[in-house]
């Protein structure tokens, strides 16, 4: 999409496209000024003219969330969770996240010198880490897995669209019933886990969390938190690999060049290329005049390599510094998991170097991932030596 970006920044930074009845935002202080300005951009889709009750299926326990609920109602929803995604808080959970990565790559690395980092490392590792912080019992993690796939599954060519969304809509019902259980359970039996914070924690307004917005907000968890970083290690990996094979060795227990350079890719290769706001006053912005109820879409992606605020923008430096993208969005809805998300690729990554040298690239043509507002590979299959 970087070339197209980098023509609308020029010649439409801020256009509607009438086919999708939508705003489009390319240029990186025009996307930051409406994420900095919540008061005339919504997040609540609810909110444009043309809105209409979505179809998926469990859709609509997602905009019971923080994710789409504007101040002041958003902090109060965010205030629940928000002590569990501290770096602080995560810090204690480290060692055992490292253990998780460990056993993912001791499986995938041997002296065959391939595998697939998505399959092997990407994929499952976020899934268990948010599945462990949550209190799945490690019984019940394979039909969690198998939820969590559907959720954010597109229908394949080998199954048609009507037995898709059936699945789907089996795979959902699934899910809720299980949550509200675990809810009730956890009512019942407090623990030390993210679940018996979401049924029992009180807002600063005083009561819980109803039902359907503590199953909403286990849902956003993963929903928000998984196919993200599994394109965050992917993009990580093709990117160390195509910039310099010995660069990647490099950042071989060097936390500070490590996590520097996941930053970049953050930045280079934005697993979340785009946002959706709804505009409830008119704005001017660009030259244009955007209206109460329209649409807006914010290009992330186009923002992060926009040359009026990054130098060479179109070059990947994982020693760039400073680095002030976008890619966990800006101000009040920015990214909840964003300490969780680059712990899991430090670890992920240092993990992985530990274990291999001399990565690089198996398969020139990569296959994109099937979202549309995802940006990543759906497989990465890599050639490496293994390590004493
Ligand atoms: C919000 C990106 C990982 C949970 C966001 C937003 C972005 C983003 C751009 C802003 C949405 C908006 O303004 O409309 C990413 C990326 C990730 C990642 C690139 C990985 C590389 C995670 C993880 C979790 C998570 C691991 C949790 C397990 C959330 C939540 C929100 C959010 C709950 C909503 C926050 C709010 O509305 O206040 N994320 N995310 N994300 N993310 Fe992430």
């Amino acid at each position: 999409p970087f070339d197209w970006y980098r023509r609308m920044r020029e010649e439409a930074p801020v256009r509607y496209d009438p086919g999708r009845r939508t705003w489009d935002v390319f240029r990186y202080e025009d996307v930051k000024r409406a994420l900095d300005d919540d008061e005339t951009f919504s997040v609540d889709p609810r909110e444009a003219d043309d809105f209409e009750e979505p179809e998926q299926p469990g859709a609509g326990f997602i905009l019971d969330t923080m994710l789409f609920e504007d101040p002041p109602r958003h902090g109060e929803l965010r205030g629940v969770v928000d002590d569990w995604f501290q770096p602080r808080t995560l810090a204690d959970r480290e060692p055992h996240f490292r253990e998780l990565a460990g056993e993912l790559l001791d499986d995938a690395v041997d002296d065959s010198g391939e595998m697939d980092v998505v399959a092997d490392l990407a994929y499952p590792f976020p899934v268990t880490v948010i599945a462990q912080l949550l209190g799945i019992p490690p019984s019940d993690r394979g039909r969690f897995k198998t939820w969590s796939d559907t959720l954010v599954a597109a229908a394949s060519d080998d199954e048609g669209a009507d037995e898709f969304t059936e699945r789907q809509q089996q795979s959902q019902m699934e899910m809720a019933q299980y949550f509200l259980e675990a809810v009730e359970d956890r009512r019942e039996n407090p623990r030390d886990d993210l679940l018996t914070v979401i049924a029992t924690e009180e807002s600063d307004t005083g009561g819980r969390l109803s039902h359907e917005e503590a199953l909403g907000t286990c849902i956003l968890l993963l929903v928000a938190g998984n196919i993200t970083t599994t394109n965050l290690l992917a993009n990580a990996v093709r990117s160390f690999a195509e910039a310099d094979a010995v660069r990647f060795e490099e950042l071989r227990g060097d936390e500070r060049a490590l996590s520097n350079a996941i930053e970049e890719v953050l930045r280079y290769r934005s697993p979340v290329q785009a946002m959706s706001r709804v505009a409830v006053e008119d704005v001017r912005m660009g030259g244009e005049t955007i209206e109460a109820g329209d649409r807006v879409v914010v290009w992330l992606g186009s923002a992060n390599r926009d040359e009026r605020r990054f130098d060479d923008a179109d070059t990947f430096d994982p020693d760039r510094s400073p680095n002030q993208h976008l890619g966990f969005g800006h101000g009040t809805h920015y990214c909840l998991g964003a300490p969780l998300a680059r712990l899991e690729a430090e670890v992920g990554l240092s993990e992985l170097l530990d274990r291999v040298e001399n990565v690089r690239l198996a398969d020139a043509t990569l296959q994109p991932t099937r979202s549309s507002f995802v940006y990543g590979v759906e497989s990465l299959p890599i050639r490496y030596d293994e390590r004493e």
